[in-house]
């Protein structure tokens, strides 16, 4: 296998392919960042439980934090003995330089993001790119994102984001850059509010745009900024044509409060993988109630707790 192939090693299925099974069934792909390898043991755990595929992302940061290369080489590692297919993303990639770094590791998916420039820069420096990483390999899924919904899966003080995305822009966008997959800006917005971590609010989607937007642009779309959202705006959403959906901030605060709680258990524990065990555990459960529900299975009350 060269650099310039997809990682996928083990099954036929190509992310493509899998986007398109999953839309026919109604159902929507998980996309869950990792910076370091208790996210990425717990995002591939989460996968083995539910039996359901996912999309692993990495923003430029957290590839940074953890290496490109060394992120790939251990999701190919991973793949080679799960039963369920296991994709990998480089997520908000605002370079050309990245996204073809990204290609070369082996990236399955490029989230292309110039977003925050004009829109007909937005569209020259995304094509560019799109034909930049197909070239390094044709199969490599292509997304570009237009709208504002701020940035930064962290936990705020108050609401962002800009415009939401038209119908129309949307068509040009895709028309113009050759993406296979677009996220646009429909009521979604990065991070949570702090009533959103305590459970008391939840983000809501402008559900009849998504549907405009997934008719004007007739490629597959991405719901960035996914946590905290209301559970039947998911499932809407989903219907009306969302087909990744991307979850961050949940999984940080997980990540987090479980930290905390691991390390007060006992000031005199040292052995990292005895702290980092029940860390592990906490991401997993909130991966997988995820997942349940972005394929239209049953969510335990304890598992929508554990999110909130
Ligand atoms: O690209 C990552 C996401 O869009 C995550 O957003 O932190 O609000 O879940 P979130
Ligand atoms: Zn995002």
């Amino acid at each position: 296998m060269t650099a310039s192939e997809t990682l996928r090693s083990t099954s036929k299925d190509t992310l493509h392919d899998v986007l398109t099974r999953l839309e026919k069934e109604g159902a929507g792909l998980g996309h869950f960042n990792v910076s370091d390898q208790v996210l990425l043991k717990a995002v591939v755990a989460a996968a083995a439980e539910t039996r359901l595929p996912v999309l692993i992302g990495a923003s430029e940061g957290e590839r940074e934090f953890f290496g490109a290369r060394q992120l790939a080489a251990l999701v190919k590692s991973e793949r080679e003995q799960s039963d369920v297919p296991l994709f990998l993303n480089a997520d908000h990639t605002h370079s050309l330089a990245k996204a073809l770094e990204a290609a070369k590791a082996g990236f399955d998916a490029v989230t292309i993001d110039f977003s925050a420039l004009p829109f007909e820069e937005n569209v020259a420096r995304t094509k560019e790119a799109v034909q930049a990483i197909k070239a390094v390999n044709p199969a490599i899924l292509a997304e570009g994102e237009i709208g504002d919904i701020g940035t930064g899966s962290e936990i705020k003080e108050t609401a962002q984001g800009g415009k939401l995305s038209t119908p129309e822009e949307a068509r040009q966008f895709v028309e113009a850059t050759g993406i296979d997959d677009l996220a646009p800006a429909v009521g979604n917005m990065h991070g949570m509010l702090k009533s959103m971590v305590q459970g008391k609010a939840k983000k809501h989607l402008d559900l009849e745009r998504i549907s405009q937007i997934k008719k004007a642009a007739g490629v597959f779309l991405t719901l960035h900024g996914g946590s905290g959202t209301d559970d039947e705006h998911f499932r809407k959403a989903i219907a009306a044509g969302i087909n990744i959906i991307h979850i961050n901030t949940e999984l940080r605060v997980a990540w987090r409060e479980s930290l905390d709680k691991s390390l007060a258990r006992d000031l005199n524990e040292v052995v990292p993988y005895k702290i980092l065990r029940p860390v592990v555990d906490s991401v997993k459960q909130v991966v997988s109630s995820r997942l349940r529900l972005f394929h239209g299975q049953t969510v335990s009350p304890e598992a929508v707790e554990t999110v909130a």
